[in-house]
């Protein structure tokens, strides 16, 4: 029979420097009203110089193994969801797996940009759902700050820094993740990119001098598909569940926009208090977005056991990913 899976914990970091929307105004010509009114944000983290992303992803996954009562040396797989890897190659989780010492464990990162994290889960499931393995570390990770261009007002205020991780393992039956629902199209790969750096633009002066290696967005398309997305993936998700939303306990959507999260919050008929919303200290930080919600929710004591989670995220790619998972082991 096929097993249940869930989380057995979840660990965050975040960078300790605050930039404020205050900040943002001496910077660009932009306002904490047009940024509040706009987005909800109002601070965000910025790594340090020195910081990549898989300092920040160490720091989250030590916590979360710590929270899952084992130790490095019991995972089998880490799986890395990020953008913003500390090169293109090896990937995060190979150094994460050297400094955490889990030297039996298999390592590669995913690339589904802000719905990386639930496309993470969703394949760690598959993992130990079949038997294969017992433990998988998820981790969502991004250093945003690193490839935004601080003068462009249209994206620097959007993005943050932080990582989350989460370690899955077996549980009761019955508990853990109940359906998952990803998807791609692959025809809106323009409205969220970076652009050089790869090998259809590989870095050169040229490349540098037109600022092609910052995040380019089409913020108004990203905004339709985001919200048609937020609609239809918690709708599939909660269908191969066998849920219906009045059984939701709490929404954990991709913290991008909170009139994003408003619409998704209206249209599943939640009150604010069933609505995981942290975008206002940390703004979009991609892939850790979701973990990081969830780490704070439970330390919050706004997850208790066996409540109905409803995790949902939508990004580059275009993605989306969605997920309905009971709290428990
Ligand atoms: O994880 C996925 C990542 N991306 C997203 O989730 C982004 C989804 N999109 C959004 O969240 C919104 O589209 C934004 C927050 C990016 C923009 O909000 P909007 O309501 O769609 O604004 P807009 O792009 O239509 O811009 C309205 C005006 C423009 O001025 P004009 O042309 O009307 O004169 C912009 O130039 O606001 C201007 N503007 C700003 N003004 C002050 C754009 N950025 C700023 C800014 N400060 N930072």
């Amino acid at each position: 029979m096929e097993r249940s899976v869930g989380i057995w914990g979840l660990g965050s970091a975040l960078p300790e420097k605050i930039l404020t929307n205050l900040d943002l105004e001496k910077m660009v010509d932009t306002s904490d009203e047009w940024i509040v009114s706009r987005t909800g944000i109002r601070e965000r983290r910025i790594a340090s110089k020195s910081v990549a992303s898989s300092d920040l992803a160490l720091e989250a996954s030590e916590k979360a193994l710590k929270s899952a009562g084992i130790s490095a040396e019991d995972l089998d797989l880490i799986i890395v969801a990020t953008v913003t890897p500390d090169m293109l190659f090896p990937s995060t989780a190979c150094i994460i797996q050297a400094k955490l010492g889990a030297k039996k464990a298999a390592a590669f990162d995913l690339s589904a940009a802000c719905s990386g994290f639930i496309y993470g889960l969703a394949t760690a499931t598959q993992f130990i759902r079949n038997g294969m393995y017992e433990h998988v570390l998820v981790v969502g990770v991004e250093c945003l700050s690193k490839i935004t261009d601080w003068e462009d007002r249209n994206t620097c205020v959007l993005f943050g820094d932080g990582a989350g991780a989460a370690v899955l393992g077996p549980v009761k039956e019955g508990k853990g993740f109940l359906s998952f629902d990803l998807g791609a199209d692959g025809t809106g790969r323009d409205s969220l990119k970076l652009p050089a750096g790869g090998s259809r633009l590989p870095a050169s002066l040229e490349t540098v001098e037109q600022k092609m290696h910052y995040v380019s967005m089409n913020g108004q398309e990203v905004f339709k598909f985001a919200v048609r997305v937020m609609e239809n993936a918690t709708e599939t998700a909660l269908e191969k569940a066998g849920l219906t939303k009045e059984k939701i306990d709490l929404l954990v959507p991709h913290q991008a926009n909170i009139r994003i999260i408003d619409y998704a919050a209206k249209r599943l008929g939640l009150s604010e208090d069933k609505v995981m919303v942290n975008l206002d200290k940390y703004g979009n930080m991609s892939s850790a977005t979701i973990p990081i919600a969830m780490d704070e929710a439970l330390q919050e004591g706004k997850i208790k056991d066996g409540d109905i989670l409803l995790l949902v995220a939508f990004g580059g790619g275009l993605t989306w990913g969605s997920s309905v998972l009971k709290w428990g082991r």
